[in-house]
């Protein structure tokens, strides 16, 4: 029988293992990175551990209607939610598509294009008043009230002009007054890892972190402000507040070089915002199927896989989505029909063994992207000494698409920390819910 050592495919796809030993001294440095952001101001510690400005979590006493804004993932929606005077919540949502252009071009467009998204919204849903808003804007702001944030700068697939630097609100507050529309009043702003746990902490004591597995990953929780010695004024009542932790951006400055593959180098090099977000670029949707499509390209070149032939539509970068990644590990053996559909897209015809060897590669980058995530969150509940009872709320596509994700996740957690009490829940559209609920706990008095 061929061991791993002399199988090519397996020895080349276990570059991607990370053993318990590993979790946990990746958990540690991200410990060290976090006590580093926490410290200092000056944006140069990789991990930010920016402010978020929400002091407490949600009392359950949040009532009224609110329109809610979702920038940052695979789509842009708005959202018109009410919480009812039972505490109920129901919602109303349209999402609208935006293409590479508009994320690319200048703020004004992309500011354009979520206002006139909001006024047409509010046409066709006859919303005749003005209504507090809450932003849920996914991506590394420097707030400076709950309602009031600079973009540190762009991440994932954006990069639209003259951001960065300025304020998200006063942005957006510019491009609906461009369009003469009063339909809203921007009352919070918050990432989508503040909403997902919002969302959550409303209906669940104990949860105390938010997590993203979507295009990009991210996670925040509840921090002691005396713990926090960049925070000079606090609210004089407050004890608590959330920290956005920016994780993807954790090994920026090389402390998980030791665990990047031959392949995470290659995905780099490629990236729009290159030798950044290192630690999202081997975790989250967006850049997953690529990893596989560069795993596969790999053992073409070593003839191992589709006789050694790539096609051009495969050769492609970013070609391979990773929703293929999800729809491949489907079930408990590969489904040669299924990967075989996947792949003649690409002008490809596997034999069985080629959509094995994909599958492999699938696994492979989806187990560490799982895994590497459980390490982020044994560094939170450790840092926060909760191990004796945390929720963790999660939202994103990855996570709720795929379909070993938590599964690997949960077994990952019991296999570091034996023992522990922490729940992972999925955080039902966290981060439309969650900016509703923290722009009604804002106007509560
Ligand atoms: C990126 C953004 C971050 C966001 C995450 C998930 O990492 O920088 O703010 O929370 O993606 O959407």
């Amino acid at each position: 029988m061929a061991t791993s050592e002399q199988n090519p495919a397996k020895v080349f796809l276990n570059t991607f293992n990370l053993t318990p030993a590993d979790l946990l001294q990746i958990s540690d440095l991200f410990i060290k990175e976090m006590e580093e952001g926490l410290s200092k101001d000056d944006h140069n510690s990789p991990v930010k551990m920016l402010v978020a400005y929400v002091h407490g979590l949600p009392t359950g006493k949040e009532r009224g209607r609110y329109l809610a804004l979702d920038l940052g993932g695979s789509n842009f929606r708005v959202l018109l939610i009410t919480i009812e005077e039972n505490g109920s919540i129901t919602q109303l949502s349209e999402k609208f598509a935006l293409y590479d252009d508009i994320m690319r071009t200048t703020q004004e467009v992309l500011f354009d294009k979520v206002a006139e998204s909001v006024i047409s919204f509010g046409e066709k849903y006859g919303i005749k008043e003005t209504l507090p808003l809450g932003f849920t804007f996914s991506f590394p702001v420097q707030q400076h009230s709950i309602n009031k944030g600079t973009l540190i700068r762009w991440t994932k697939g954006f990069s639209a002009e003259g951001a960065v630097g300025r304020d998200i609100m006063e942005m957006l507050q510019e491009a609906l007054d461009r369009k003469g529309s009063k339909i809203a009043y921007l009352s919070a702003l918050v990432n989508d890892t503040t909403g997902t746990l919002m969302a959550k902490a409303i209906e669940e004591k104990e949860c105390f972190v938010g997590l993203i597995l979507g295009t990009g990953t991210n996670a925040c929780y509840l921090e002691k402000i005396s713990n926090i010695p960049k925070y000079k004024s606090p609210p004089p009542n407050a004890t608590h507040v959330l920290i956005n932790t920016e994780w993807g951006a954790f090994g920026e400055n090389g402390a998980l070089d030791k665990f990047l593959t031959e392949m995470d180098a290659e995905l780099d090099k490629a990236a729009l915002h290159k030798k950044q977000q290192i630690f999202e670029k081997m975790i989250s949707g967006k850049y997953m199927g690529e990893l596989v499509r560069l795993c596969c390209q790999k053992m073409i070149s070593i003839g191992i896989l589709f006789k050694g032939q790539s096609t051009p539509k495969f050769d492609k970068i970013e070609s391979f989505e990773s929703s293929f990644v999800s729809q491949i590990e489907e079930g408990d053996k590969p489904d040669i029909k299924i990967i075989t559909g996947i792949l003649n897209q690409f002008d490809i015809t596997p034999s069985e063994q080629d959509c094995q060897l994909v599958r492999d590669a699938c696994v492979a980058v989806s187990t560490r992207a799982a895994r590497l995530s459980v390490a982020g969150i044994i560094a939170l509940v450790k840092k926060m000494n909760r191990i004796e009872g945390c929720t963790v709320a999660i939202d994103g596509t990855l996570f709720k698409k795929h379909p070993k994700l938590s599964g690997i996740m949960r077994q990952t957690l019991d296999e570091v920390l034996p023992g522990n009490k922490i729940r992972i829940v999925e955080s039902e559209d966290g981060s439309g819910r969650g900016a509703a609920i923290t722009a009604a706990l804002a106007s509560l008095p």
